[in-house]
């Protein structure tokens, strides 16, 4: 069996492992942007090629012959990568174009979600006019104010975090428009968390819940960042969590992918992404992603125990009712190294290195590896995994992770630590007030 894994970052890398873990021992093709050594190493065959550049991928997966398609990053889904490996006869997992819309097209998703009652939905405003959105946040300052399209995660201004005045706020309204449409929302409270499920078209698979840590610095400080690292439990649940909040979500989830083939008739195939604030009111929906989270894939992955190629092989079948997946229950902890000055300015060409050890994984993301040796790129670094019985002695894991790595780095530490987790459950604690916890 042959599979092709689309993406150069840490997410892939753990794809790619997942499926060199599997018993059919695929052999595993790549299509990435920079060198990742750790695709570099699984991979039978690689191509140094942007994801996005839709003909060169199916050119390359037709080459190989490849039997199944993974798509990591959500830009080629835009692109319509997914579409054009099924045109040419390549069972991917990843949504084709009309599904993926729902990470890409903020303004198209939200106006779909209420039109099809989906819970969940906060309340919002799009509009491509500068006095009516202007407006609009001069009523409900207490909101977020976005672009329509992709900005990999950096386009959302938060009032009262990022913005802090009216004249601020339509000076920013007034940047989107320039070349999009704006989206306006409530301003959502609570502990934000990650479900992600296996999608085959009808039927959903959740994963275990993890929470990342968008923030560059210690204490949730600075700006935001692809996602400085993430951690699991050894339940699906995270510590502030209630299994009602688990099933709402999924049950949100479930109901965006039925509503998206009844009114598009389009089916999503791949993974889902659903991004949740816990909020008094229960769960309502940051946002969707067409793909894995990155670094979430990282704990996903390293605590899954289905074959991987089984659970491909279900969601382009259509058949993931019939199988069961499941996941070590052992708790982890993920921790990303990353360039010094990321996001701002980041220190491109640094070495790197890292004495991989059994305690923990190691899965490199965007660095370039030449001659044998690991250089730093704009980008995340690279990820070490931690698991064990509780977070505690995962996130312990991690830092051994960490001590093993050689070069100037940056890291966020307090990923995993109690003194973090006990400060999101006092968090969760006051935003429900007096409802019972
Ligand atoms: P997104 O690109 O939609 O994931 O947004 C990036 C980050 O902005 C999210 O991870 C949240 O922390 C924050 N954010 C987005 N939408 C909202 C909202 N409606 N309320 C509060 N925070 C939000
Ligand atoms: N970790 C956030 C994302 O993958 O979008």
């Amino acid at each position: 069996m042959k599979v092709l894994v689309v993406g150069s970052g840490g997410r892939e890398h753990a794809i790619a492992e997942a499926f060199a873990r599997s018993r059919y021992n695929p052999k595993i093709y790549a299509v990435m942007s920079n060198v990742n050594p750790g695709i570099r190493r699984l991979a039978t065959d690689y191509l140094i090629e942007k994801e996005t550049n839709v003909p060169a991928v199916v050119e390359f997966a037709e080459h190989h012959n490849v039997d199944l398609a993974v798509v990591g990053p959500e830009a080629p889904l835009s692109a319509g990568l997914a579409d054009e490996l099924e045109t040419n006869g390549i069972p991917t997992v990843a949504p084709v174009k009309d599904a993926a819309r729902l990470e890409f097209d903020k303004a198209w998703t939200r106006e779909f979600m209420a039109r099809n009652k989906i819970k969940g939905t906060p309340r919002f405003k799009v509009y491509r006019d500068y006095d009516d959105a202007c407006r609009y946040i001069g009523e409900f300052p207490d909101s977020v104010i976005k672009p329509a399209g992709l900005t990999g995660g950096k386009g959302v201004k938060v009032m009262g975090e990022h913005i802090h005045t009216h004249a601020e706020a339509c000076e920013y309204i007034a940047s989107v428009l320039k070349n999009d449409r704006v989206v306006i929302e409530e301003r959502l409270k609570g502990e934000e968390v990650t479900i992600m499920a296996f999608v085959d078209g009808k039927n959903l698979s959740p994963m275990p819940t993890v929470q990342d840590h968008k923030r560059a610095y210690e204490n949730d400080q600075g700006p935001n960042t692809g996602g400085m690292g993430s951690y699991t439990d050894n339940t699906e649940l995270l510590p502030f969590m209630l299994m009602s909040d688990y099933e709402e979500g999924v049950e949100i989830m479930r109901d965006t992918v039925t509503a998206l083939h009844k009114e598009l008739g389009v089916r999503y195939r791949g993974v889902l992404y659903g991004q949740f604030m816990i909020t008094r009111d229960g769960m309502k929906v940051v946002e969707f992603n067409a793909r894995f989270g990155d670094p979430e894939a990282m704990n996903v992955l390293t605590l899954l125990k289905t074959d991987f190629v089984d659970i491909c092989e279900a969601i382009v079948d259509g058949s993931l009712d019939k199988m069961k997946i499941d996941f070590d229950r052992s708790a982890s902890v993920c921790k990303y190294v990353v360039p010094e000055g990321y996001p701002e300015s980041p220190v491109k060409n640094a070495p790197l290195a890292i004495d991989e050890k059994p305690e923990f994984k190691v899965y490199y993301a965007s660095v370039n590896e030449k001659d044998g040796k690991v250089y730093t790129t704009s980008s995340r670094s690279l990820a070490v995994v931690g698991v064990a019985d509780t977070i505690a002695n995962a996130e312990v894991l991690s830092e051994m992770g960490l001590a093993s790595v050689h070069g100037k780095f940056h890291c966020r530490h307090d990923i995993g630590k109690e003194q973090l987790i006990r400060k999101r459950i006092e968090h969760m604690e006051a935003i429900r007030g007096d409802r019972a916890f």
